[in-house]
């Protein structure tokens, strides 16, 4: 039997307090869920707004790229400081330790290898999936003006009614293949298509001229990915342009794993994305990490 309520104490309703009724802290996120929200709070940092994903999902079409030979040994070690992990069931299940409570996002689509035509993609995973490995969200390619953009974009919008069905969000990645463009008046298409047709969030790439457009014109917050290997003052002066510009954070990969000093360089990162650090005080900031021999 439960306990009669015999408390002598006077209840308290405080009828003088109005009951706290506050906005979501992300950008076009308000009208989500609870579940969706919670789980997007598992990604983006409440305190800063903003996200360091760790992306190592590469191996989904191009097999054991340079720096993901051993997960366990170049990657696990750098999982404390990113907020997040974007990466495959296969990693996840077989190299990351259960233990891990922060953010997943589960890569979703896949098909092709680097061999053939890239935007050939379907969708690779089913949400009962999804559920059962407790992802934070699920990421999803789409090519805009690829050979096989119309099939991307079923793929996404299929991801996001599964998603939106137990409130797990869908990161839509404007995909550019081998040889598509990467102007500012392509990725404000990408971009706007992709949160249009249902992102939760979108991951996008930095471009030189006019990246503010973009982040301005799509209604969902956007991440950047890193690209190609810079040096590490490059990559900190891309990632700062981009948050300046409106960036809510970067999912990045060969930037981080393929440095010198990975651990140092996602810490200079996180400086960058959470606390507005300049770039040149990122960079002295690694370079005293890697110094140190961390
Ligand atoms: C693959 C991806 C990668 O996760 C993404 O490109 C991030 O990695 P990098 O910073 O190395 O570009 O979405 O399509």
């Amino acid at each position: 039997m439960p306990e009669a309520d015999e408390s002598k104490k006077e209840k308290q309703y405080f009828t003088d307090i109005p009951q706290k009724s506050e906005a979501f802290f992300l950008k076009g996120s308000n009208s989500l869920d609870w579940g969706m929200k919670n789980r997007l709070s598992n990604i983006f940092d409440p305190k800063s707004g903003r996200t360091v994903m760790l992306a190592f999902d590469h191996g989904y079409f191009q097999g054991p790229t340079t720096g993901l030979e051993r997960i366990d040994v170049n990657i696990v070690p750098l999982a404390p400081y990113a907020d997040t992990l974007m990466l495959t069931r296969g990693v996840l299940r077989t190299m990351i330790p259960p233990s891990y409570n922060r953010g997943i996002v589960l890569r979703a689509s896949g098909g092709p290898s680097i061999l053939s035509e890239l935007s050939n993609e379907n969708l690779a995973i089913d949400i009962d999936e999804a559920i059962r490995l407790n992802a934070s969200a699920m990421a999803v390619q789409v090519y805009i003006g690829g050979e096989y953009e119309t099939q991307t974009i079923h793929n996404l919008t299929r991801l996001v009614d599964m998603g939106n069905r137990f409130g797990i969000p869908t990161l839509g990645v404007t995909a550019v293949g081998k040889d598509l463009a990467r102007d500012a008046k392509y990725m404000r298409l990408a971009t706007r298509m992709v949160a249009e047709l249902g992102a939760t969030y979108v991951k996008t790439y930095y471009t030189e001229k006019d990246f503010d457009t973009l982040s301005t014109a799509c209604p969902v917050p956007i991440v950047i990915a890193g690209g190609k290997k810079l040096p590490e003052l490059d990559a900190l002066t891309m990632a700062h342009r981009a948050i300046q510009d409106g960036a809510a954070g970067v999912d990045m990969g060969r930037n981080i794993f393929q440095s010198d000093a990975p651990v140092a360089m996602i810490r200079a990162v996180r400086k960058v994305v959470h606390e507005n650090e300049s770039p040149k005080a990122a960079f002295d900031y690694y370079q005293t990490l890697k110094n140190e021999g961390k």
